[in-house]
């Protein structure tokens, strides 16, 4: 069945389009040692060479059929340029549909070639090359003919490295890499090695409830989708797009899938800058939600704030202590009998409860509550059941009734979120429960779908059991389908556990028949997209979710923490690692647990916690229920350390804010790996403990006992200590800088204009103040230039956007040249910003080598208070209004 040994019409498809430029080089033909697809023929091809169909067929000997399955016969291949920036590939049987990510969790172009822009206006930036026997393909960046994916075997025979499997419980498909890739994702996972993947491991991709303090294994998220930058800097992305389990594992120069379902529908992003390849993604995955301005601000939780009284007094013991605090949030302990939508009228009394919300929101404070997925069955009166027993809105056992599971209410049953009649029932019990309590947010936990019992046809014998027990007593039946146990075992909870240990069993059904088996990793996502919903209905304010598992795409609708971790050094590194990684799958909004869930640590450790959370996007104390107290205000040095490195995070908040603008109109991490902003310098792709806010200001913590300096790589040019303005400069190097005990390095680098307002103990205090602009130049530079901007509403308008009378967007520019130095800002649509009143007050420049003989403001003489130490020239007094254009020079 030789039919071309040579993908001719894939290299036509390229051709037609670029003229020029393309790749035709013949990709190696390989015997494989086994098995094997073979290219059979095209389908179907698309108007202008924008892709084709193709049939894959199983050669007729050897066909395999192993312990893992029989090969599916006959197979769709899909190549389709979606657009310059974005190539298709997928992959499928062609005698029936199998399992694809719901179009409602991630909505994306038909495959058909109608979905296709009839007239491309641009040449595409990648191409595809196929072998035909074995089938295999390639994925290139055309301009320079490098390929960046290549499923061909390669001719010296790599072990493990087969052609494309596909079965109907296994699909396997590996790419070569060439020795010098750098590989960042493929989460969520703690991980004990750093940011770069690591040849050797294998990442197992299946939400599971395990704590985030053991690494290396499984953990609350799926996010199939990483980022290779390659040698010379240039970044791709790639994203397979399945929600079935799987295992990637990763050797030095090839990265093998095994998948245990669905399809292999591969997305690839050009880059070539990783902010672009994060561009190109979340177009397609969603962009990142918007976040409420107190969402920047620091929050404080426990398990374990038992009553009204002692969650007041928290809130009032951080006013005391000077240290700033926008969110107080209780765990489950509100609730009454940890059912949903309740709360116990004895330590919770609604009244006092709700004039402690009330008197928050009057301090420009908020209230967010934790809500589990587990809907407790056993109380006859417990109506949010009933109702949604009503609406037939659960998860049903194969059997058909509801699947019952056990968490802390006892049994319970889980609302099925796919189900649209769902979303209709919790905005409901939403509803009612905040005409109660006005709370700002909802924390979403426990929703891999966790569960204290494994199997199916649980029952229980009536007996109410007390508090606090995690162990399962429901008498359960084991499931032992092919579904439980596939034929390929995913290395579960790190002990190749069956899929549905702890969680629902595999065989339980959605509404429409979609099994467990295949929908597990959408759980989390599934009561996000379902739970924003309902907050935005219910509050008509942008809301503010929090949700502890989720998958690619889940950005677009929920903030994120890094899990249950534990106050040691280990678990402090980890965190910076977790959190640059969520913001690399495209959830941006992400933290940790500040000091440690687990165990009480030390004020040193928290101390440094604080110094390197404080500047995550989401800053949140969190501590589990057998703690002490540990609120930061308990330790004498710890309290100091966060007066500091949150008064620093209050101060940047107009910057945060922006970056959260570039979050959820570009997809930008708001915080990032150093390689994110200097690509180009090799020494960054091996930094994993420092980070950066935006592409300016990095943060060089200290994540080990007793240190007192800390070594830091810094990428070159000069950097300014943000504190006290002290100067770095780098040759891009690693330097040892000082770090007592009170003291976080946080720098900012040259080029950068940073938008600034005044410390406070809330946001809403915060927001009132002037800004002051921090303009960084480079130190010695003769020419030399700066930009910023900054996005300006009122922080909970529903739609985040630049729009006349709702928000303004102003961006700023710096030159200097010889002595010679102007400020520039081009505002678009100041009228908001004017009606704020906001006005640039101060105005710091760094790089600057000799005080000014004169200053002008708008042409003018200044009477701003000018003065100038070292490198710095400030300039205040200068009541200029942010929301009008103006130049500031110097000479
Ligand atoms: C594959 O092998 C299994 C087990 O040996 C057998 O039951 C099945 O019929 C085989 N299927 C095909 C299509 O050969
Ligand atoms: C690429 O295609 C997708 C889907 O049609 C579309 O949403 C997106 O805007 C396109 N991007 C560009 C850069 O054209
Ligand atoms: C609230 O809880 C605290 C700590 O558990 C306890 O000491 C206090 O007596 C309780 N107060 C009320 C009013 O229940
Ligand atoms: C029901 O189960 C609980 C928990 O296992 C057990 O303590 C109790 O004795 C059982 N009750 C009956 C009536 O079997
Ligand atoms: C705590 O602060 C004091 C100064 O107030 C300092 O001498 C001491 O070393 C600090 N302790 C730790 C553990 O950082
Ligand atoms: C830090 O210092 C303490 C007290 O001197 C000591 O017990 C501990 O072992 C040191 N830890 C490390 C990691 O050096
Ligand atoms: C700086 O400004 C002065 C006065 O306007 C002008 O004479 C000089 O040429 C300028 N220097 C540069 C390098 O532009």
């Amino acid at each position: 069945m030789k039919t071309m040994t040579m993908a001719m019409w894939a290299i036509l498809l390229l051709a037609t389009l670029l003229g020029s430029g393309v790749d035709a080089r013949r990709l190696p033909h390989v015997v494989p040692s086994v098995g094997g697809y073979q290219f059979h023929s095209v389908v179907k091809e698309y108007p202008n060479q924008q892709g084709f169909e193709a049939k894959l067929v199983v050669p007729a000997s050897p066909s395999r059929n192993d312990t893992l399955g029989r090969d599916i016969a006959s197979l769709t291949f899909i190549a389709k340029i979606e657009n310059s920036t974005r190539l298709r590939v997928y992959i499928s049987d062609a005698a029936q549909p199998r399992w694809e990510v719901p179009q409602s969790m991630i909505p994306r172009p038909a495959l058909s070639a109608e979905s296709l822009d009839s007239t491309p206006d641009q040449s595409p930036v990648l191409g595809l090359t196929y072998t035909t026997e074995p089938f295999g393909f390639a994925v290139t960046r055309i301009a320079t003919g490098e390929v960046l994916f290549n499923s061909t075997p390669p001719s010296d025979g790599t072990e493990g490295f087969d052609p494309l499997v596909f079965k109907d419980q296994y699909i396997e498909v590996s790419t070569q890499l060439p020795s010098g890739a750098s590989l960042y994702g493929l989460g969520e996972s703690t991980r004990s090695d750093g940011l770069k993947l690591k040849p050797g491991r294998t990442y197992t991709l299946w939400t599971t409830d395990i704590a985030a303090l053991i690494p290396d294994i499984d953990l609350y998220g799926d996010w199939p989708f990483y980022i290779d930058v390659r040698e010379g800097g240039s970044a791709h992305g790639v994203l397979l797009l399945n929600s079935n389990g799987m295992e990637v594992s990763y050797k030095e120069n090839s990265l093998t899938y095994r998948v245990i379902g669905g399809v292999l529908d591969f997305y690839f992003f050009p880059g070539p800058s990783p902010l672009e390849v994060m561009d190109q993604y979340t177009q397609l995955v969603g962009r990142p939600a918007a976040q409420p301005y107190w969402a920047l601000g620091f929050h404080q939780c426990r398990w374990g704030y038992r009553n009204v009284t002692v969650v007041k007094s928290v809130v009032e013991n951080f006013r005391k202590a000077g240290i700033p605090l926008d969110t107080m949030w209780n765990d489950i302990d509100y609730s009454d009998k940890f059912l949903d939508f309740t709360h116990d009228e004895e330590r919770f009394p609604l009244k006092e409860w709700r004039g402690f919300v009330d008197e928050l929101h009057a301090n420009g404070q908020h209230y967010v509550i934790l809500v589990d997925p587990g809907i407790g069955i056993a109380y006859d009166d417990y109506q949010t059941y009933k109702r949604g027993l009503e609406q037939d809105i659960y998860l049903k056992d194969d059997d058909g009734t509801p699947y019952m599971g056990q968490v802390w209410p006892g049994p319970v049953v889980y609302p099925d979120f796919l189900n649209p009649n769902a979303t209709p029932w919790w905005t409901n019990e939403v509803q009612l429960f905040h005409d109660q309590l006005p709370f700002d947010g909802m924390w979403i936990d426990m929703n891999e779908v966790s569960n204290f019992c494994t199997g199916k046809h649980c029952i229980w014998n009536g007996t109410i059991v007390p508090d606090g027990i995690t162990t399962c007593y429901l008498q359960c039946e084991e499931s032992n389908t092919n579904l439980d146990e596939p034929p390929f075992k995913l290395n579960h909870f790190g002990t190749n556990e069956k899929l549905g240990h702890l969680t629902a069993a595999m065989t339980v059904k959605h509404w429409d028949g979609t099994t467990e088996y295949d929908a597990h990793n959408l759980y989390g996502m599934s009561e996000a997209i379902a739970t924003k919903k309902a907050l935005t209905e219910v509050r008509q304010k942008r809301p503010f979710l929090l949700s502890r598992s989720t998958f690619v795409g889940a950005g677009a609708h929920t903030a994120h923490w890094t899990g249950d971790n534990k106050a040691t050094y280990e678990d402090l590194a980890y965190s910076i690692v977790t959190v640059m990684n969520s913001g690399m799958a495209g959830i941006p909004m992400v933290g940790a647990d500040i000091c440690g869930f687990y165990d009480m640590g030390t004020d040193e450790l928290c101390s440094r916690w604080i110094q390197t959370g404080a500047f995550h996007p989401f800053s949140r104390a969190h501590s589990v229920r057998d703690n002490d107290n540990k609120e930061l205000y308990l330790f004498p040095n710890t309290t100091v350390s966060a007066q500091k490195a949150l008064g620093m995070k209050y101060q940047l908040l107009p910057y945060y804010y922006t970056l959260n603008y570039d979050a959820h109109t570009k997809g930008y991490p708001m915080i990032r790996p150093l390689f994110f902003a200097f690509p180009n310098d090799p020494k960054t792709l091996d930094v994993s403990y420092q980070f950066l806010i935006g592409n300016h200001i990095l943060v060089s913590p200290v994540i080990t006992a007793n240190a007192t300096t800390v070594d830091a790589y810094f990428p070159k040019g000069t950097w300014y200590n943000m504190f006290d303005h002290s100067q770095v400069v780098s040759k891009g190097e690693t330097l040892t800088l000082q770090a007592p005990w009170d003291v976080v390095n946080v720098h900012v680098h040259e080029g950068a204009i940073i938008p600034m307002q005044e410390g406070a103990l809330t946001s809403t205090e915060a927001r009132k103040t002037p800004f002051t602009l921090v303009v960084a130049l480079p130190s010695n530079s003769l020419l030399s230039s700066a930009s910023g901007d900054v996005f300006l509403d009122n922080g909970e308008e529903i739609d985040m956007v630049v729009k006349a009378y709702q928000s303004s967007y102003v961006s700023f520019k710096a030159a200097l040249n010889d002595k010679n130095g102007t400020l520039t800002s081009h505002v678009e649509h100041g009228e908001y910003a004017l009606k704020e009143g906001w006005i640039v007050d101060k105005v710091v420049v760094l790089g600057v080598d000799s005080a000014p003989s004169v200053v002008y403001v708008n042409g003018k003489p200044s009477l701003a208070k000018v003065m100038h130490k070292e490198h710095k020239l400030e300039l205040s007094g200068l009541g200029l209004p942010i929301g009008e254009e103006f130049e500031l020079s110097w000479k």
